[in-house]
């Protein structure tokens, strides 16, 4: 993700009135400058960027163009909470949550406890140690590892047939029941993303994460998923694992598989997770969990921001492993023609009506109808690579909010991750801010 270069090149914002944004054309300035020209409101109102950390790799996360989402903000915000309505990754809430009663929801649970990483700060800062939290796993781990018998040293091998059999060794763990409480990620995902020893520290680090409330159960199960995006073989999702089929792709992999979810663990919590505890505390924060649509019933008059998917593949898939950790309730696997699926994703998935080719104008138009419906103003990311063009979101705006809004478009060209490993790693693409403000 550091990869990622944005470039900054503010256009001509055509407004679904027909206004015309106060830019001049074709006019490259560097970010600071723009921000300077966009941000109208630099008084006591303005929103301002902290810096705060990442703990997981996350796909369209925001975090490259927080200065651009926090510039539109800042065109429609009038005081009191912000609502960031898909918060994925939660970037919104690093950034801005010390500053604002903060409202955090998305439909997966995981995201809601990144959100409380960033935002449920408590009077006292947390003073426990990465080594008294691996002390404490440590007698689960190592029964786990006991449980399941002899486990692969990766130093010892060295050819490519003998890791594909200690992987198959691993996979098939799924059908040894295991008698420990916390046992679901060293059972049902061991060969998977990650090693039989790596998941069996997830399940005991997990167990530990449970022992704490408030604050610290957040950036324990946070920390978590740090380690467990930058062990994991995969690409930082989790939709797909490699398989060795090659020389080059087993050595890859193995450099994951001597990865130590313990030593990952221990960076993240004393570089980022402890500073995060330090933090002022802000009354009224929020942590949901819900559909946009009912999140939207529940609000009172504030600004909304809305970053839902753009493109036709489901988040539920890609970040199953995350929601599973949250969750930790043992999932009934999908199975197609009577076999587990490869993925190993949860059967019971969300399915966006964003990602949906069919609904997204449906799901965009209830959108605007419960942004209306809460008395609150709208910043709406979107890009020219989504599932319907900018023009007839712009329409589709212009249909339901038209007469009581003000309506404006902002856009800027941005480099995209596409977090594969492929030649296509980095895409250009246009990013959209769409602005509504009651009138
Ligand atoms: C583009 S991502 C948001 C990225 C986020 N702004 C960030 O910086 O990390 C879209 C998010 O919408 C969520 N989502 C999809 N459908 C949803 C729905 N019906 N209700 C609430 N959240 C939904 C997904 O889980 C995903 O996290």
């Amino acid at each position: 993700m550091s990869k990622v270069e944005t470039e900054c090149l503010m256009t001509v914002g055509q407004t679904a009135t027909g206004q015309i944004l106060l830019f001049p054309k074709d006019v490259k300035t560097l970010k600071g400058q723009v921000l300077e020209s966009l941000d109208s409101r630099s008084g006591p109102l303005a929103l301002h960027q902290e810096t705060f950390p990442q703990f997981i790799k996350y796909m369209g996360s925001k975090t490259k163009i927080l200065d651009f989402v926090i510039s539109g903000l800042n065109e429609v915000y009038e005081g009191g909470g912000v609502c960031d309505l898909f918060a994925g990754s939660a970037s919104l809430a690093g950034a801005i949550g010390d500053q604002v009663p903060f409202v955090s929801n998305d439909i997966q649970r995981y995201s809601a406890v990144l959100a409380g990483a960033y935002l449920m700060q408590e009077d006292l800062p947390c003073t426990i140690s990465a080594a008294c939290l691996i002390e404490d796993a440590r007698p689960l781990a190592e029964d786990l590892l006991h449980s399941i018998g002899p486990y692969t040293n990766y130093d010892s091998i060295t050819e490519r047939e003998a890791f594909v059999r200690a992987e198959n060794d691993a996979l098939n763990l799924h059908l040894k029941p295991l008698p420990q409480k916390h046992h679901l990620f060293t059972r049902f995902y061991s060969g998977t993303w990650w090693s039989a020893e790596q998941c069996a520290w997830i399940d005991a680090l997990r167990s530990v994460a449970d022992r704490h409330e408030g604050h610290a159960h957040h950036l324990i199960l946070a920390t978590i998923m740090h380690a467990m995006a930058y062990c994991g073989q995969g690409t930082g999702h989790f939709a797909q694992y490699r398989d060795a089929t090659t020389d080059h792709a087993f050595q890859d992999i193995v450099r994951y598989r001597k990865r130590s979810i313990t030593d990952y663990f221990a960076r993240k919590w004393h570089k980022d997770a402890l500073p995060l505890t330090r933090r002022r505390p802000v009354q009224g924060h929020q942590l949901l969990s819900k559909d946009y649509v009912d999140c939207l019933e529940t609000l009172r008059p504030c600004t909304v921001y809305a970053d839902p998917p753009y493109c036709f593949v489901h988040y539920s898939r890609f970040y199953h492993a995350l929601e599973t950790l949250v969750r930790y309730d043992y999932p009934e696997i999908q199975h197609k023609n009577g076999k587990m699926v490869k993925g190993r994703y949860r059967a019971e998935r969300h399915q966006s009506p964003f990602s949906i080719g069919t609904q997204v104008p449906g799901a965009f138009t209830k959108l605007f109808q419960g942004v209306q419906a809460s008395g609150s103003n709208l910043v709406l990311s979107y890009s020219n690579t989504g599932m319907i063009t900018l023009e007839k979101l712009q329409s589709l705006a212009q249909a339901t909010l038209g007469s009581s809004y003000d309506l404006q478009v902002l856009t800027m060209a941005h480099v995209h991750m596409t977090m594969g490993r492929a030649k296509d790693r980095a895409r250009e693409v246009t990013e959209a801010l769409l602005l509504a403000r009651k009138k």
